[in-house]
Formats: C-alpha cells, sequence, structure tokens
C-alpha cells in the first residue's frame, strides 16, 4: 500500500490520484446560457445523482488551472439553470471536443456538431443527441477550498425529464444495453458500459454473511472474495439430509474417485467445483458440494 497525505504532493498530482481511483464516473453534459443568452454546453465527470425526493444532480467545475471559474460556473451564477444531458457511447467523441478551452463565446454545440432542442422551462437547450435530458433549476452553489482545483458543487433540481423511447425494455425500464452509457476515469480513459463491463449481482436478502461461513470455506486459498460474497448473500444453509441426498446422487462421485485414486486434497477439490458452481451463479448447489467436507 502507498499511504499518501495530499499536503506531500502538488494539486494536480494528488488530482490525478483521485480521478485514476475514483471512477468510472458518469458524465454530466450541461447546457447553460449567460445573462445574454449565450449557449455554452460541457462535460463535467464529478456528477452524479444525489437522491430523487426532490431529484437532485449535483456536478461540479472546478477552478481551472490559473484558479479561474469556467464559463459553465459564471453562466449558472448569472442564469440559475442548466440542462444536464447524459453521455453515451455514440456521442463520446464529439461531448470530447465540446470540453475544449472555447472562448466564452463559442457555443460548443455548433463547435462540437449537436442538435440544439428549445427546453420547456428553462433557457439553456437540450442536446438531441442525448438519450435522456433533465432541464434542471440551480438550488445552490457550495464553494469548496480556492485557487485551482478547489470545487464549486453545482446543486441541480430536475425538474423537467426527457428520455429517448429507444432507452426503454418491454417493461418500461431503462435498458443499459440500450442506453449504452460511459464513465469518465483517470488520464484519457473511458469505460463502456456495454458487453462484457455489464453484469448483474443478485440482491440479497438479509445474508447470513461471510462470518458465518465455516472456517474452511473464510479461509479458503481457491474461493475469492466475490465467491465469498455469494455465499454469504444466502438467508439459510441446505439441511443435513439434502447435504446427504446430493451426495448419494453420485453427482461427485468422479470427484470423490479422484481424491481417492489421485491423493488430491478432497476439500480442494470441492472447492474448486464449488468455485465453478458459483461462477454460473448455481449458488444453491455450490453450498451443497461445500458442505460435503463436514
Ligand atoms: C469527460 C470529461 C469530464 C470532465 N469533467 C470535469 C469536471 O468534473 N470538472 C471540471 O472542472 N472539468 C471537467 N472537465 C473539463 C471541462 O469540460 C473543461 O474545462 C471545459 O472547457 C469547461 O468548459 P467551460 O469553461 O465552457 O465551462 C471534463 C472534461 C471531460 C472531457
Amino acid at each position: 500500500m502507498k499511504t499518501i497525505s495530499p499536503n506531500d504532493l502538488s494539486q494536480p498530482e494528488f488530482h490525478r490520484l483521485l480521478i485514476g481511483s475514483v471512477g468510472p464516473r458518469p458524465i454530466a453534459f450541461a447546457s447553460t446560457v449567460d445573462a445574454a443568452g449565450n449557449v455554452n454546453l460541457s462535460p463535467f465527470s464529478f456528477f452524479n445523482v444525489f437522491g430523487s425526493n426532490p431529484p437532485t444532480l449535483v456536478f461540479a467545475p472546478n477552478l481551472n488551472r490559473h484558479g479561474h471559474k469556467k464559463h459553465s460556473l459564471l453562466n449558472v451564477e448569472e442564469v440559475p439553470e442548466v440542462v444536464i444531458n447524459v453521455v453515451n457511447y455514440a456521442m463520446v467523441e464529439q461531448m470530447s471536443l465540446a470540453s475544449a478551452e472555447y472562448d466564452r463565446s463559442v457555443d460548443e454545440f455548433r463547435k462540437a456538431g449537436f442538435t440544439a432542442v428549445p427546453s420547456e422551462k428553462i433557457k439553456p437547450p437540450r442536446v438531441a443527441e442525448s438519450p435522456a435530458a433533465y432541464e434542471c433549476l440551480v438550488k445552490d452553489i457550495i464553494t469548496i477550498g480556492e485557487g485551482p482545483g478547489s470545487a464549486n458543487l453545482v446543486v441541480c433540481e430536475v425538474i423537467l425529464a426527457h428520455f429517448e423511447e429507444a432507452i426503454f425494455n418491454e417493461k418500461g425500464a431503462i435498458d443499459p444495453y440500450r442506453i449504452d452509457l460511459v464513465g469518465r476515469l483517470g488520464g484519457e480513459f473511458y469505460a463502456r458500459a456495454q458487453g462484457e463491463a455489464l453484469f448483474e449481482v443478485a440482491r440479497p436478502q438479509k445474508g447470513i454473511g461471510v462470518d458465518a461461513l465455516p472456517e474452511n470455506i473464510r479461509n479458503s486459498t481457491i474461493l475469492s472474495g466475490n465467491d465469498l460474497g455469494k455465499l454469504g448473500a444466502v438467508t439459510a444453509l441446505p439441511g443435513a439430509d439434502e447435504v446427504q441426498q446430493y451426495r448419494e446422487s453420485g453427482v461427485l462421485g468422479a470427484l470423490f474417485d479422484e481424491a481417492r485414486n489421485g491423493c488430491q486434497y478432497l476439500p480442494d477439490l470441492l472447492h474448486q467445483r464449488a468455485k465453478t458452481l458459483l461462477a454460473g451463479n448455481q449458488v444453491a448447489e455450490a453450498w451443497l458440494v461445500l458442505l460435503q467436507i463436514h
């Protein structure tokens, strides 16, 4: 472990560690206007949703390397309204272009080639190409620190939302494969939430917990932390009868033979079998295998 105090590094050096290790971060593609109505469009990955009653989004334009306020911040100070457009894979290169340091008078919708659609309740337009866009009122701007890299948390309340029809599945829920979001990591890295990057974790009931696993399982050199998490998420263990029946079914016959004839260590073979079952999310059967040890 490297243990580092922020005071021991320069601000840009610690910034790089933060953005390299906190991620992937969602991206707010923020559309704002100044008092004269000039439009600005810039991405911010210091961004997230913080509540739904009222729906609350926060993004943070830092002071730039010269310690100056970014145009988006100046705009929301003048006109406390913003459309937060989400960013999907199809728009990532144009979004990146919009992040360049254009003059305040430059409209990044035009510069990056996006289509501006008038908002219904606020002055800044939304991005037609974005699969979800939130019209927001700026409720607060919280300044933390001073100088380059200091944060200005722009606290936004959603007053109207727009969603592209195509991102919904048959049940009316937003389908992650269809919305195809991207996130920001450190350096020039992005993550696309698609293909093998997407996976599901079963929502647990109040599981027995990793602390309740038998010691040989908890200290296994074969089972991983993720395996233990799956095992600890069950609410009850199979009974002795079930374990016995499983043994007598012969499913593990070859494995027991291998232990006997090949002089393999039986618990290791059982742990390996359970690991394979867990990889396929067959948690109940993995338990039947592991409980053969007792
Ligand atoms: C994907 C992405 C995420 C970014 N996130 C942030 C951020 O969270 N905060 C920030 O201050 N700048 C961030 N930037 C840089 C700003 O987009 C950039 O400084 C931009 O020029 C600001 O525009 P403005 O001055 O017109 O507001 C990000 C850039 C990219 C490409």
